[in-house]
């Protein structure tokens, strides 16, 4: 049977690297596998993705450019590949709107149940994969980086209103969540990873 299943965490968390991890470990085990991610996943997407990464706007047009795109991928992607019984792993999905656009910028927490539920009423992960991390530490990963987003390049008060949010997010909904301890090595998250997949 298909899943959908979310990656998220604040930028310099590991989600990515795990990601690709994850999506091999399935494919390993004869599942189809589609991995995508948010903003983008369709070519609009992807194009509003360059907007909201490279230009300054207001907050509340952020968030509707998030679940602009959001809108085009469930129904161009997601949903899609769920009917034909893929598995779908998203790189970040609504989580993401609530930590960044709600913790991280302050837009009205209802506001964003509102558009949820007008984009995706009738979708929810079946799992999300939250990788949490201290700021500092997801902060000095991030240092490495040689170009840095509009996101990115915010201060560490911003991440932890972001992470805020994510913990607000799990406490709203605990049963669809793993944390996972992101601060541990990248072994031990494998290991958490393998134990998540022999129970899938
Ligand atoms: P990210 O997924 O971290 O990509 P990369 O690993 O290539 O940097 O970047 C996407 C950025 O978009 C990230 O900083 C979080 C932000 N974002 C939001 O603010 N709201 C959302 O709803 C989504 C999906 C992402």
């Amino acid at each position: 049977m298909s899943k959908f299943i979310t990656f998220e965490g604040v930028d310099g968390a590991g989600k990515s690297t795990h990601l690709a991890w994850f999506a091999d470990a399935l494919r390993q085990r004869g599942l189809d596998v589609v991995v995508t991610r948010e903003p983008g996943g369709t070519p609009l997407g992807e194009q509003l993705r360059e907007i909201l990464l490279n230009q300054p706007m207001s907050i509340g047009t952020e968030a509707l450019l998030m679940f602009a795109a959001r809108l085009e991928h469930i129904e161009q992607v997601i949903k899609p590949a769920l009917r034909a019984g893929k598995w779908v792993i998203s790189d970040r999905f609504s989580d993401a709107s609530f930590a960044y656009q709600g913790g991280g910028r302050g837009m009205d927490w209802e506001k964003l149940h509102q558009l949820e539920q007008w984009v995706h009423p009738d979708l929810q992960p079946d799992l999300t994969l939250f990788f949490d991390v201290p700021v500092e530490v997801a902060r000095q990963r991030l240092s490495n980086n040689v170009s840095l987003d509009r996101f990115e390049q915010e201060q560490s008060d911003f991440f932890e209103r972001v992470r805020a949010g994510y913990h607000r997010r799990v406490q709203e909904n605990p049963q669809r969540y793993a944390v996972i301890d992101a601060a541990q090595t990248l072994d031990s998250v494998k290991h958490e990873l393998e134990v998540i997949i022999s129970i899938l």
